[in-house]
């Protein structure tokens, strides 16, 4: 994708992706998860000292790291055996709320990666539908019924408001071309469209909008911290939302919800074209060396999404249309051969 390709292109590809997956859905939840409300985050375990009982006695682990949509790695140290965990399914809420420390997670689950240590995926309560400033932070707690989840989305849409504006004027600062800093722009106030269409789905499914909240974008460091985070947040993340929006808008099965959802999704799609835009330019700007570290930061933010889907919330998920963890992959998946 980052070559080009025609917005009609990638609409017809997003159609086809949101076919496939609603061909591979269970049709069910996306599996046991830890409770409503979010897993504890008290635990004061040493970052990388042995695990309490809940893990076997040798685990060793490091510091949650948090990464692009929401969730945090911790490296493995030890072994799958010396830890007592299984390869496949949802950790214990015991053991997420050791292993993910002071990360606030609705659940966890071993991520795998061929060639590579194994890692503990924490999931936030992130629906995917926002992108984050250069200093935006995820809420602090999780949204598993449908209304906090519509809530959260309409935060992130708002948050998403400070991104675009920051990107367009730091892609300003570091000579990026006009036509980006102006789609930029745009795509500020689409995100405040987006922001009062979540706000009206969460007061229809009986939740408040969010709060008004001081913008955080504080400005990029230099180019290639800009263009990392593009990379994270525009390129796999706006990505994910415009799959999950398209899904949402065909398979909900609120009228209102496909509404929304549906002019949601062709936005998010231009934002996901845009930051491929964005990331083409700045690897010419960088050069080979800051494009191999650009092309690294992609696989690694596109592999762990594939791992780990989008948070949905954990009723009225006929009423969202929201996909299962099978449909959240076949989305991504189908969309791979364009984002790497
Ligand atoms: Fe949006
Ligand atoms: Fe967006």
């Amino acid at each position: 994708m980052r070559h080009c390709r025609s917005a009609r292109a990638l609409t017809a590809l997003v159609e086809s992706a949101v076919a496939l997956a609603a061909a591979v859905s269970s049709g069910c939840a996306s599996g046991p998860r830890a409770e409503d409300g979010g897993i504890s985050t008290t635990s004061s375990v040493s970052v990388t000292g042995t695990a309490p009982a809940k893990l076997g006695p040798d685990c060793k682990f490091g510091k949650p790291v948090v990464t692009g949509c929401g969730g945090a790695e911790v490296e493995l140290r030890s072994t799958l055996a010396e830890c007592g965990l299984p390869a496949e399914g949802d950790l214990t809420t015991e053991q997420c709320n050791v292993l993910c420390e002071t990360f606030p997670t609705r659940g966890c689950r071993v991520y795998t990666r061929p060639g590579a240590k194994e890692k503990v995926y924490c999931d936030a309560s992130n629906p995917c539908l926002g992108r984050l400033a250069s200093r935006g932070r995820h809420p602090r707690v999780s949204a598993r019924r449908a209304p906090l989840h519509l809530a959260r989305a309409a935060r992130m849409e708002a948050d998403s408001v400070d991104a675009f504006r920051e990107l367009a004027s730091d892609l300003a600062a570091f000579g990026a071309p006009v036509a980006l800093v102006r789609a930029c722009r745009r795509s500020a106030q689409q995100e405040a469209r987006h922001a009062r269409s979540m706000a009206r789905l969460a007061v229809r499914f009986g939740g408040s909008p969010p709060p008004p909240r001081a913008a955080r974008a504080k400005g990029f460091r230099s180019l290639e911290s800009l263009a990392l985070h593009n990379e994270r947040e525009g390129v796999v993340g706006e990505m994910m939302g415009a799959l999950v929006a398209a899904y949402q808008s065909e398979r909900a099965s609120d009228p209102k919800v496909r509404g929304a959802m549906k002019a949601v999704a062709r936005e998010e799609l231009e934002h996901a074209a845009l930051s491929i835009r964005i990331g083409a330019w700045a690897r010419a700007a960088l050069g080979p060396r800051g494009a191999r570290k650009l092309d690294r930061e992609r696989a690694r933010a596109f592999n762990r999404m594939l791992a780990t889907g989008p948070a949905g919330p954990s009723d009225c998920q006929s009423e969202l249309g929201w996909p299962d963890r099978a449909a959240a992959r076949a989305l991504l998946a189908a969309v791979e051969p364009v984002i790497l």
